[in-house]
């Protein structure tokens, strides 16, 4: 008899058939929609289940993210510690949010949105370049997996890449900067400065006043971790300011977007709908499959996420 992976899926995934899920390692069942035992259920899969739901299923062996971000279950205060939480590490994931990045930071570089705004108006506005590619620093805070490709996606452009992580990092042409002690060094080196952090106690509403007054006259800011790393009112004064030159957003305090928000109509912030990076379902239940043969097999779980650090 097959292991019973409960599956909790958020728009997108709800209109793949279920011939999607079907798989020879285990039994899938959704919530929401089939009936089951509570205690017949042995893996959890999926996004952001409301609080309290997961301490319902007594007899889970894993629950497994869908997102590479898990602060949507560990947010549960009644989150079943004792059960390993995976989460996933699609390299398709890494792909697409450097090429976000990497986009957004040669859209700013070579002056983009002024030529689009000249192209409107029909005028042949030429600009010249302010600085070379190898002039600019670019500062990631979060040297992971995500932060790693885009570090070195960004080196083969010339770009001087610097990160900040908890550890110190030796990854080839790029400057570590490592714990809270030498987050005001790395700050005070970085022109463009892009946010690829876990959301965790430590990290939530970091991108706020006091941070931005540390970076360079005229830098820019790109999130694409999460909404709550950002305080929006606190970006909005520093670009209001001056101090600020801009902002990229991929993601926001309330998704989506309030459309009376003072984000949309910003003329220095970009905004875009959290599409950096989306968990493509061929690969994520791949990924899924092969996480509970593991179990079953008794063999280690791969990214088991550590709960007190909360990523
Ligand atoms: N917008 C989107 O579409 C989208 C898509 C995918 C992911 N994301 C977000 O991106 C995040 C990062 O993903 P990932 O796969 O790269 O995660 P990861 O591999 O776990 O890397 C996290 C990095 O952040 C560092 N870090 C964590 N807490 C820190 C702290 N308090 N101080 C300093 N550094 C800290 C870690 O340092 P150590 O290496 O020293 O541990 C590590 O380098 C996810 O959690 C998710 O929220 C967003």
């Amino acid at each position: 008899v097959k292991p019973r992976a409960l599956f909790l899926l958020q728009a997108g995934w709800n209109e793949l058939g279920a011939d999607r899920f079907a798989s020879p390692v285990y039994e899938a069942l959704f919530a929401g929609r089939d009936s089951y035992a509570p205690e017949s259920i042995d893996y959890f899969v999926g996004f952001r289940p409301e609080p309290g739901f997961l301490k319902t299923l007594p007899r889970l062996k894993a629950i497994i993210s869908l997102g590479a971000g898990v602060d949507g279950f560990l947010r549960d205060p009644d989150f079943p510690r004792h059960v390993p939480l995976v989460r996933s590490v699609d390299p398709n994931l890494a792909i697409q949010m450097s090429e976000y990045v990497t986009l957004q930071v040669l859209t700013i570089h070579r002056h983009q949105r002024f030529f689009d705004a000249a192209q409107r108006d029909h005028a042949w506005r030429q600009r010249m370049l302010t600085r070379n590619a190898g002039d600019i620093r670019i500062g990631i805070l979060g040297l992971g997996t995500i932060g790693n490709l885009i570090a070195s996606r960004l080196r083969t452009f010339d770009f001087q890449v610097s990160g900040w992580s908890r550890s110190r990092k030796d990854v080839p042409g790029v400057k570590s900067f490592a714990g809270e002690s030498e987050l005001p060094a790395f700050l005070s080196q970085c022109d463009m400065l892009v946010c690829v952090l876990p959301l965790t106690h430590e990290t939530r509403g970091i991108l706020n006043a006091k941070l931005f007054a540390q970076l360079p006259e005229q830098a820019w800011v790109i999130n694409v971790a999460r909404g709550a790393h950002l305080i929006e009112d606190d970006l909005i004064a520093a670009l209001d300011r001056g101090h600020l030159a801009g902002a990229v957003l991929d993601v926001f305090q309330t998704e989506p977007l309030p459309s009376d928000s003072p984000i949309w109509a910003h003329p220095r912030i970009t905004a875009t709908p959290h599409i950096a990076g989306i968990t493509e379902p061929r690969t994520a239940l791949a990924y899924v499959e092969d996480c509970i043969a593991r179990a079953e097999a008794g063999k280690p779980l791969p990214n088991v996420v550590d709960i007190t650090r909360g990523y």
